[in-house]
């Protein structure tokens, strides 16, 4: 199911779903048979298996290296599929009918738990949904027809995949089919939020901002939650293996930097966007700072990043890379 070399890392939309049809019924039996899919989604590439399966999420946990008290997020075709696994108050539904299909993730308690097992869901009573945008994966959740479990496909710590290439370099070898969706248009993982009774807890900032999620569903609750609904968030987390400096205006000449804007060009310097454009830097942020650890220089520096919209989970991420964990 790969690709030639020169189609994997271009930055394109996925081709229509009909050319991959194919892969897409290939894809959605290895589901059924409890076995492992690259899936492509808007935001990262995730490793994929039927939420329902104890043993297929047992292998996902097993791939990624992953604590099992990190819960997954099942993946849904839209609002109705997820109001038959979670609670989803009307504030919730009116979050999902604004931003979805797309990079949100809402936590609320669980309905069906056969449907996304205990292991998916680390034992809580609470589930995260989220219903992809991306068109391979919403070809693969209708084919298959229930929730897919699908943490990031990256080894577990380091940066979640947003190329093919990345993503089959971090688990493809444990997967049954690979799906190549091209390059992930968002780059950043989704915002988690967390959808109980009267607070509305972001639980993990992401590519949905904090001023839209207020526009539409009003203020977030203080904090960002506590660590037991929070799981996730505890360790260092999408880490390079070369250490990470941030907030660097003045790069050393002998480490990769990660520009923000307009800065001196060399051999070393990697710019996350030369406009200074949010957006642009969230997409390159995963890919360069692979591109950096494979780089001949020792460490790796990042110049400041403004921490509105979504500079605040682009800080987020570079804070948890650099083990500055809060
Ligand atoms: O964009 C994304 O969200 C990607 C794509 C593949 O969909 N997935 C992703 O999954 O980033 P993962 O497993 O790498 O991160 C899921 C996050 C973790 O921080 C986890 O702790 C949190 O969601 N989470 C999942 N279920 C939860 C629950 N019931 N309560 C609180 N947090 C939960
Ligand atoms: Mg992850």
């Amino acid at each position: 199911m790969s690709t030639s070399p020169s189609r994997r890392n271009s930055r394109r939309r996925a081709e229509p779903v009909a050319v991959f049809a194919d892969e897409v019924l290939k894809a959605a039996a290895a589901l059924r048979r409890g076995e492992l899919v690259l899936l492509p989604t808007e935001t990262v590439y995730g490793l994929a298996c039927d939420a329902a399966s104890p043993a297929a999420v047992a292998a996902v946990f097993a791939a990624k290296g992953r604590p099992r008290f990190n819960p997954l997020i099942a993946h849904v075709t839209g609002v109705e599929a997820a109001q038959r696994i979670a609670v989803l108050d009307a504030r919730a539904r009116r979050l999902a009918d604004a931003f979805w299909p797309g990079p949100l993730t809402l936590v609320g308690r669980i309905l069906d738990t056969g449907a996304v097992c205990d292991l998916a869901r680390a034992g809580l009573d609470t589930v995260a949904v989220r219903a992809p945008d991306h068109p391979l994966a919403q070809a693969v959740l209708e084919a298959f027809g229930g929730p897919v479990a699908a943490p990031s496909a990256n080894r577990s710590g380091r940066p979640s995949p947003t190329t093919f290439a990345d993503a089959v370099e971090e688990t493809g070898q444990s997967v049954a089919v690979q799906l190549d969706g091209g390059a992930c248009r968002v780059g950043l993982e989704s915002t988690v939020l967390g959808c109980f009774g009267d607070e509305l807890v972001l639980l993990r900032p992401g590519a949905v901002t904090r001023d839209q999620i207020e526009a539409v569903a009003g203020p977030l609750s203080a904090g960002q939650g506590d660590a037991g609904r929070s799981p996730g968030r505890l360790a260092r987390h999408y880490a390079p293996s070369k250490p990470l400096r941030l907030q660097v205006t003045a790069p050393s000449p002998d480490a990769a930097y990660l520009a923000f804007g307009p800065a001196a060009e060399g051999p070393l310097v990697l710019s996350l966007s030369p406009q200074g454009r949010l957006e642009e830097a969230a997409a390159n942020l995963f890919s360069m700072l692979r591109a950096a650890d494979r780089s001949s220089a020792d460490r790796i520096e990042v110049a400041p990043i403004p921490e509105i919209g979504l500079g605040e989970a682009i800080n987020d991420r570079l804070r948890r890379a650099a083990g500055h964990v809060g």
